[in-house]
């Protein structure tokens, strides 16, 4: 099929931001990103992703560097290429809802300093959770991207999958994202997932996956047998193991089938040579190992929930705990309703299993725990443990609005509060308040050096 019908298959190089992430802990600097940028510019890549996830914590909280100057900025490097964003839908770029409000100025901001495409995410999928992002893009005119986490779990179907992806279409999505954020997905669920896909809905279809189980590459070139419009890889340089399909690869075996991407692999070596001297210069933010890691196709657990908790449990003098922990994780799943593992659920299930394995099984319910099985972040996939529901509700019920519907408007008294800001400053004070005055006080001593 694939050689008597050339497709069009658009390629998102995602190195400036999963790649990072994924590979030296989001740490590089902006002047080294734009180096790489600049040799992608004219690579013939169609997007790009620059910003979102962990790039504005980071930015604030270790780098002193202005989240907005980075979107503007490499934007600014390759005009010719659609820059994207991972959005955590209403958590923005942090870990709890926003009010609605602030969801407004934010993707405002976003638009207005560079952002082409807003991958919008939920931890739970509970598409109530991108619609006011949703609208905000459309008053931007930018293109809105909305994601279906993949994971999974006995309430995980193709059909579940699809259903959410033809809920997105229906709240006016311009395309949906297949985010495989752990590497899970199989070529041949790939194949079958992408395959429904393109039945039920009409909008393009996006796969980001990552390659910790070392099905990256198959998995997307089964997607684009399928008919997937768009995939997500990363320069050589940060491709596999933790990191993504590679770009280079992926761009001359699609065109071995038939599939054309319009890119230049001779600009793609240049610009990769380039990724490999700033993955270098990072050396210290590598983890130990970000290599292939199959044991998550026993286990479920991302490979960074992982290697997070086996770092904690080291400076606990607790490692040998660490299998009990990994056993306990699926049940506490299941009691939340098998949410998928993604910031901020993976953060909250893992620290619940640590809790029930050190000190006996919900003898302590963390307050993110209870907030999830009051229905603050949303409706889970499937059912949560009742009787542990009902503990936390002594008594009241369960929410089951729109979460933010319960958040009363930010923004006048954040205006109040910091009256000759811009609204990129008033957000930063809004997204991370605790970090915000360090990170300004930086700032100033740097203008004033
Ligand atoms: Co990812």
């Amino acid at each position: 099929m694939a050689a008597d019908q050339p497709k069009k298959v658009r390629i998102f190089d995602i190195t400036l931001r999963d790649g990072s992430q994924s590979k030296v802990a989001t740490r590089i600097k902006l002047e080294d990103l734009l180096r790489v940028a600049r040799k992608m510019a004219d690579t013939g890549i169609y997007g790009a992703e620059t910003w979102g996830g962990a790039t504005f914590d980071v930015c604030v909280r270790y780098l002193r560097e202005d989240p907005w100057e980075r979107a503007r900025k490499l934007k600014e490097a390759m005009p010719g290429v659609k820059s994207m964003m991972l959005i955590r839908g209403q958590n923005l770029v942090a870990y709890s809802n926003f009010a609605d409000d602030v969801v407004y100025k934010f993707v405002h901001a976003a638009a207005r300093n560079g952002i082409d495409v807003f991958r919008i995410f939920d931890a739970l999928d509970d598409i109530r959770n991108h619609e006011t992002v949703i609208k905000a893009i459309k008053e931007t005119g930018k293109i809105s991207e909305g994601a279906v986490c993949y994971t999974i779990s006995p309430v995980h179907t193709i059909e579940k999958f699809v259903s959410k992806a033809r809920e997105l279409e229906d709240k006016g999505v311009d395309q949906v994202a297949i985010k495989d954020m752990a590497g899970l997905i199989d070529p041949a669920t790939a194949f079958e997932l992408v395959s429904s896909l393109k039945k039920a809905v009409k909008v393009p279809i996006h796969l980001h996956t990552h390659d910790n189980c070392g099905m990256g590459m198959m998995s997307a070139l089964k997607a684009v047998e399928a008919g997937c419009d768009m995939i997500d890889s990363v320069l050589s340089p940060f491709a596999g193991g933790t990191g993504h399909p590679c770009t280079e690869s992926l761009v001359f075996a699609f065109h071995q089938f038939g599939y054309e991407t319009g890119c230049d692999l001779n600009k793609l070596t240049e610009a990769a040579a380039e990724a490999k001297s700033v993955r270098m210069a990072y050396k210290e933010f590598e983890a130990p190992y970000s290599g292939v890691d199959c044991r998550m196709l026993v286990t479920q657990i991302p490979g960074g929930v992982m290697s997070n908790l086996t770092s904690q449990l080291r400076d606990q003098n607790a490692l040998d705990r660490l299998e009990e922990i990994i056993d306990e994780i699926p049940r506490v799943r299941e009691d939340l309703g098998w949410i998928p593992l993604v910031t901020p659920t993976s953060q909250i299930v893992v620290a619940q299993a640590t809790f029930n394995v050190m000190l006996g099984r919900y003898t302590i319910i963390a307050n993110h725990t209870a907030n999830l099985l009051k229905g603050m972040y949303g409706e889970t996939p499937g059912p949560v443990n009742k009787e542990l529901q009902r503990r936390v509700l002594k008594g009241e019920q369960p929410t089951t609005v729109r979460p933010a519907e319960l958040i009363p408007p930010m923004w006048p008294e954040l205006q109040k509060k910091f009256p000759n800001m811009t609204d990129e400053e008033i957000l930063i004070h809004a997204i991370f308040p605790h970090e915000a005055s360090g990170y300004f006080e930086a700032k100033k001593l740097n203008r004033a050096s």
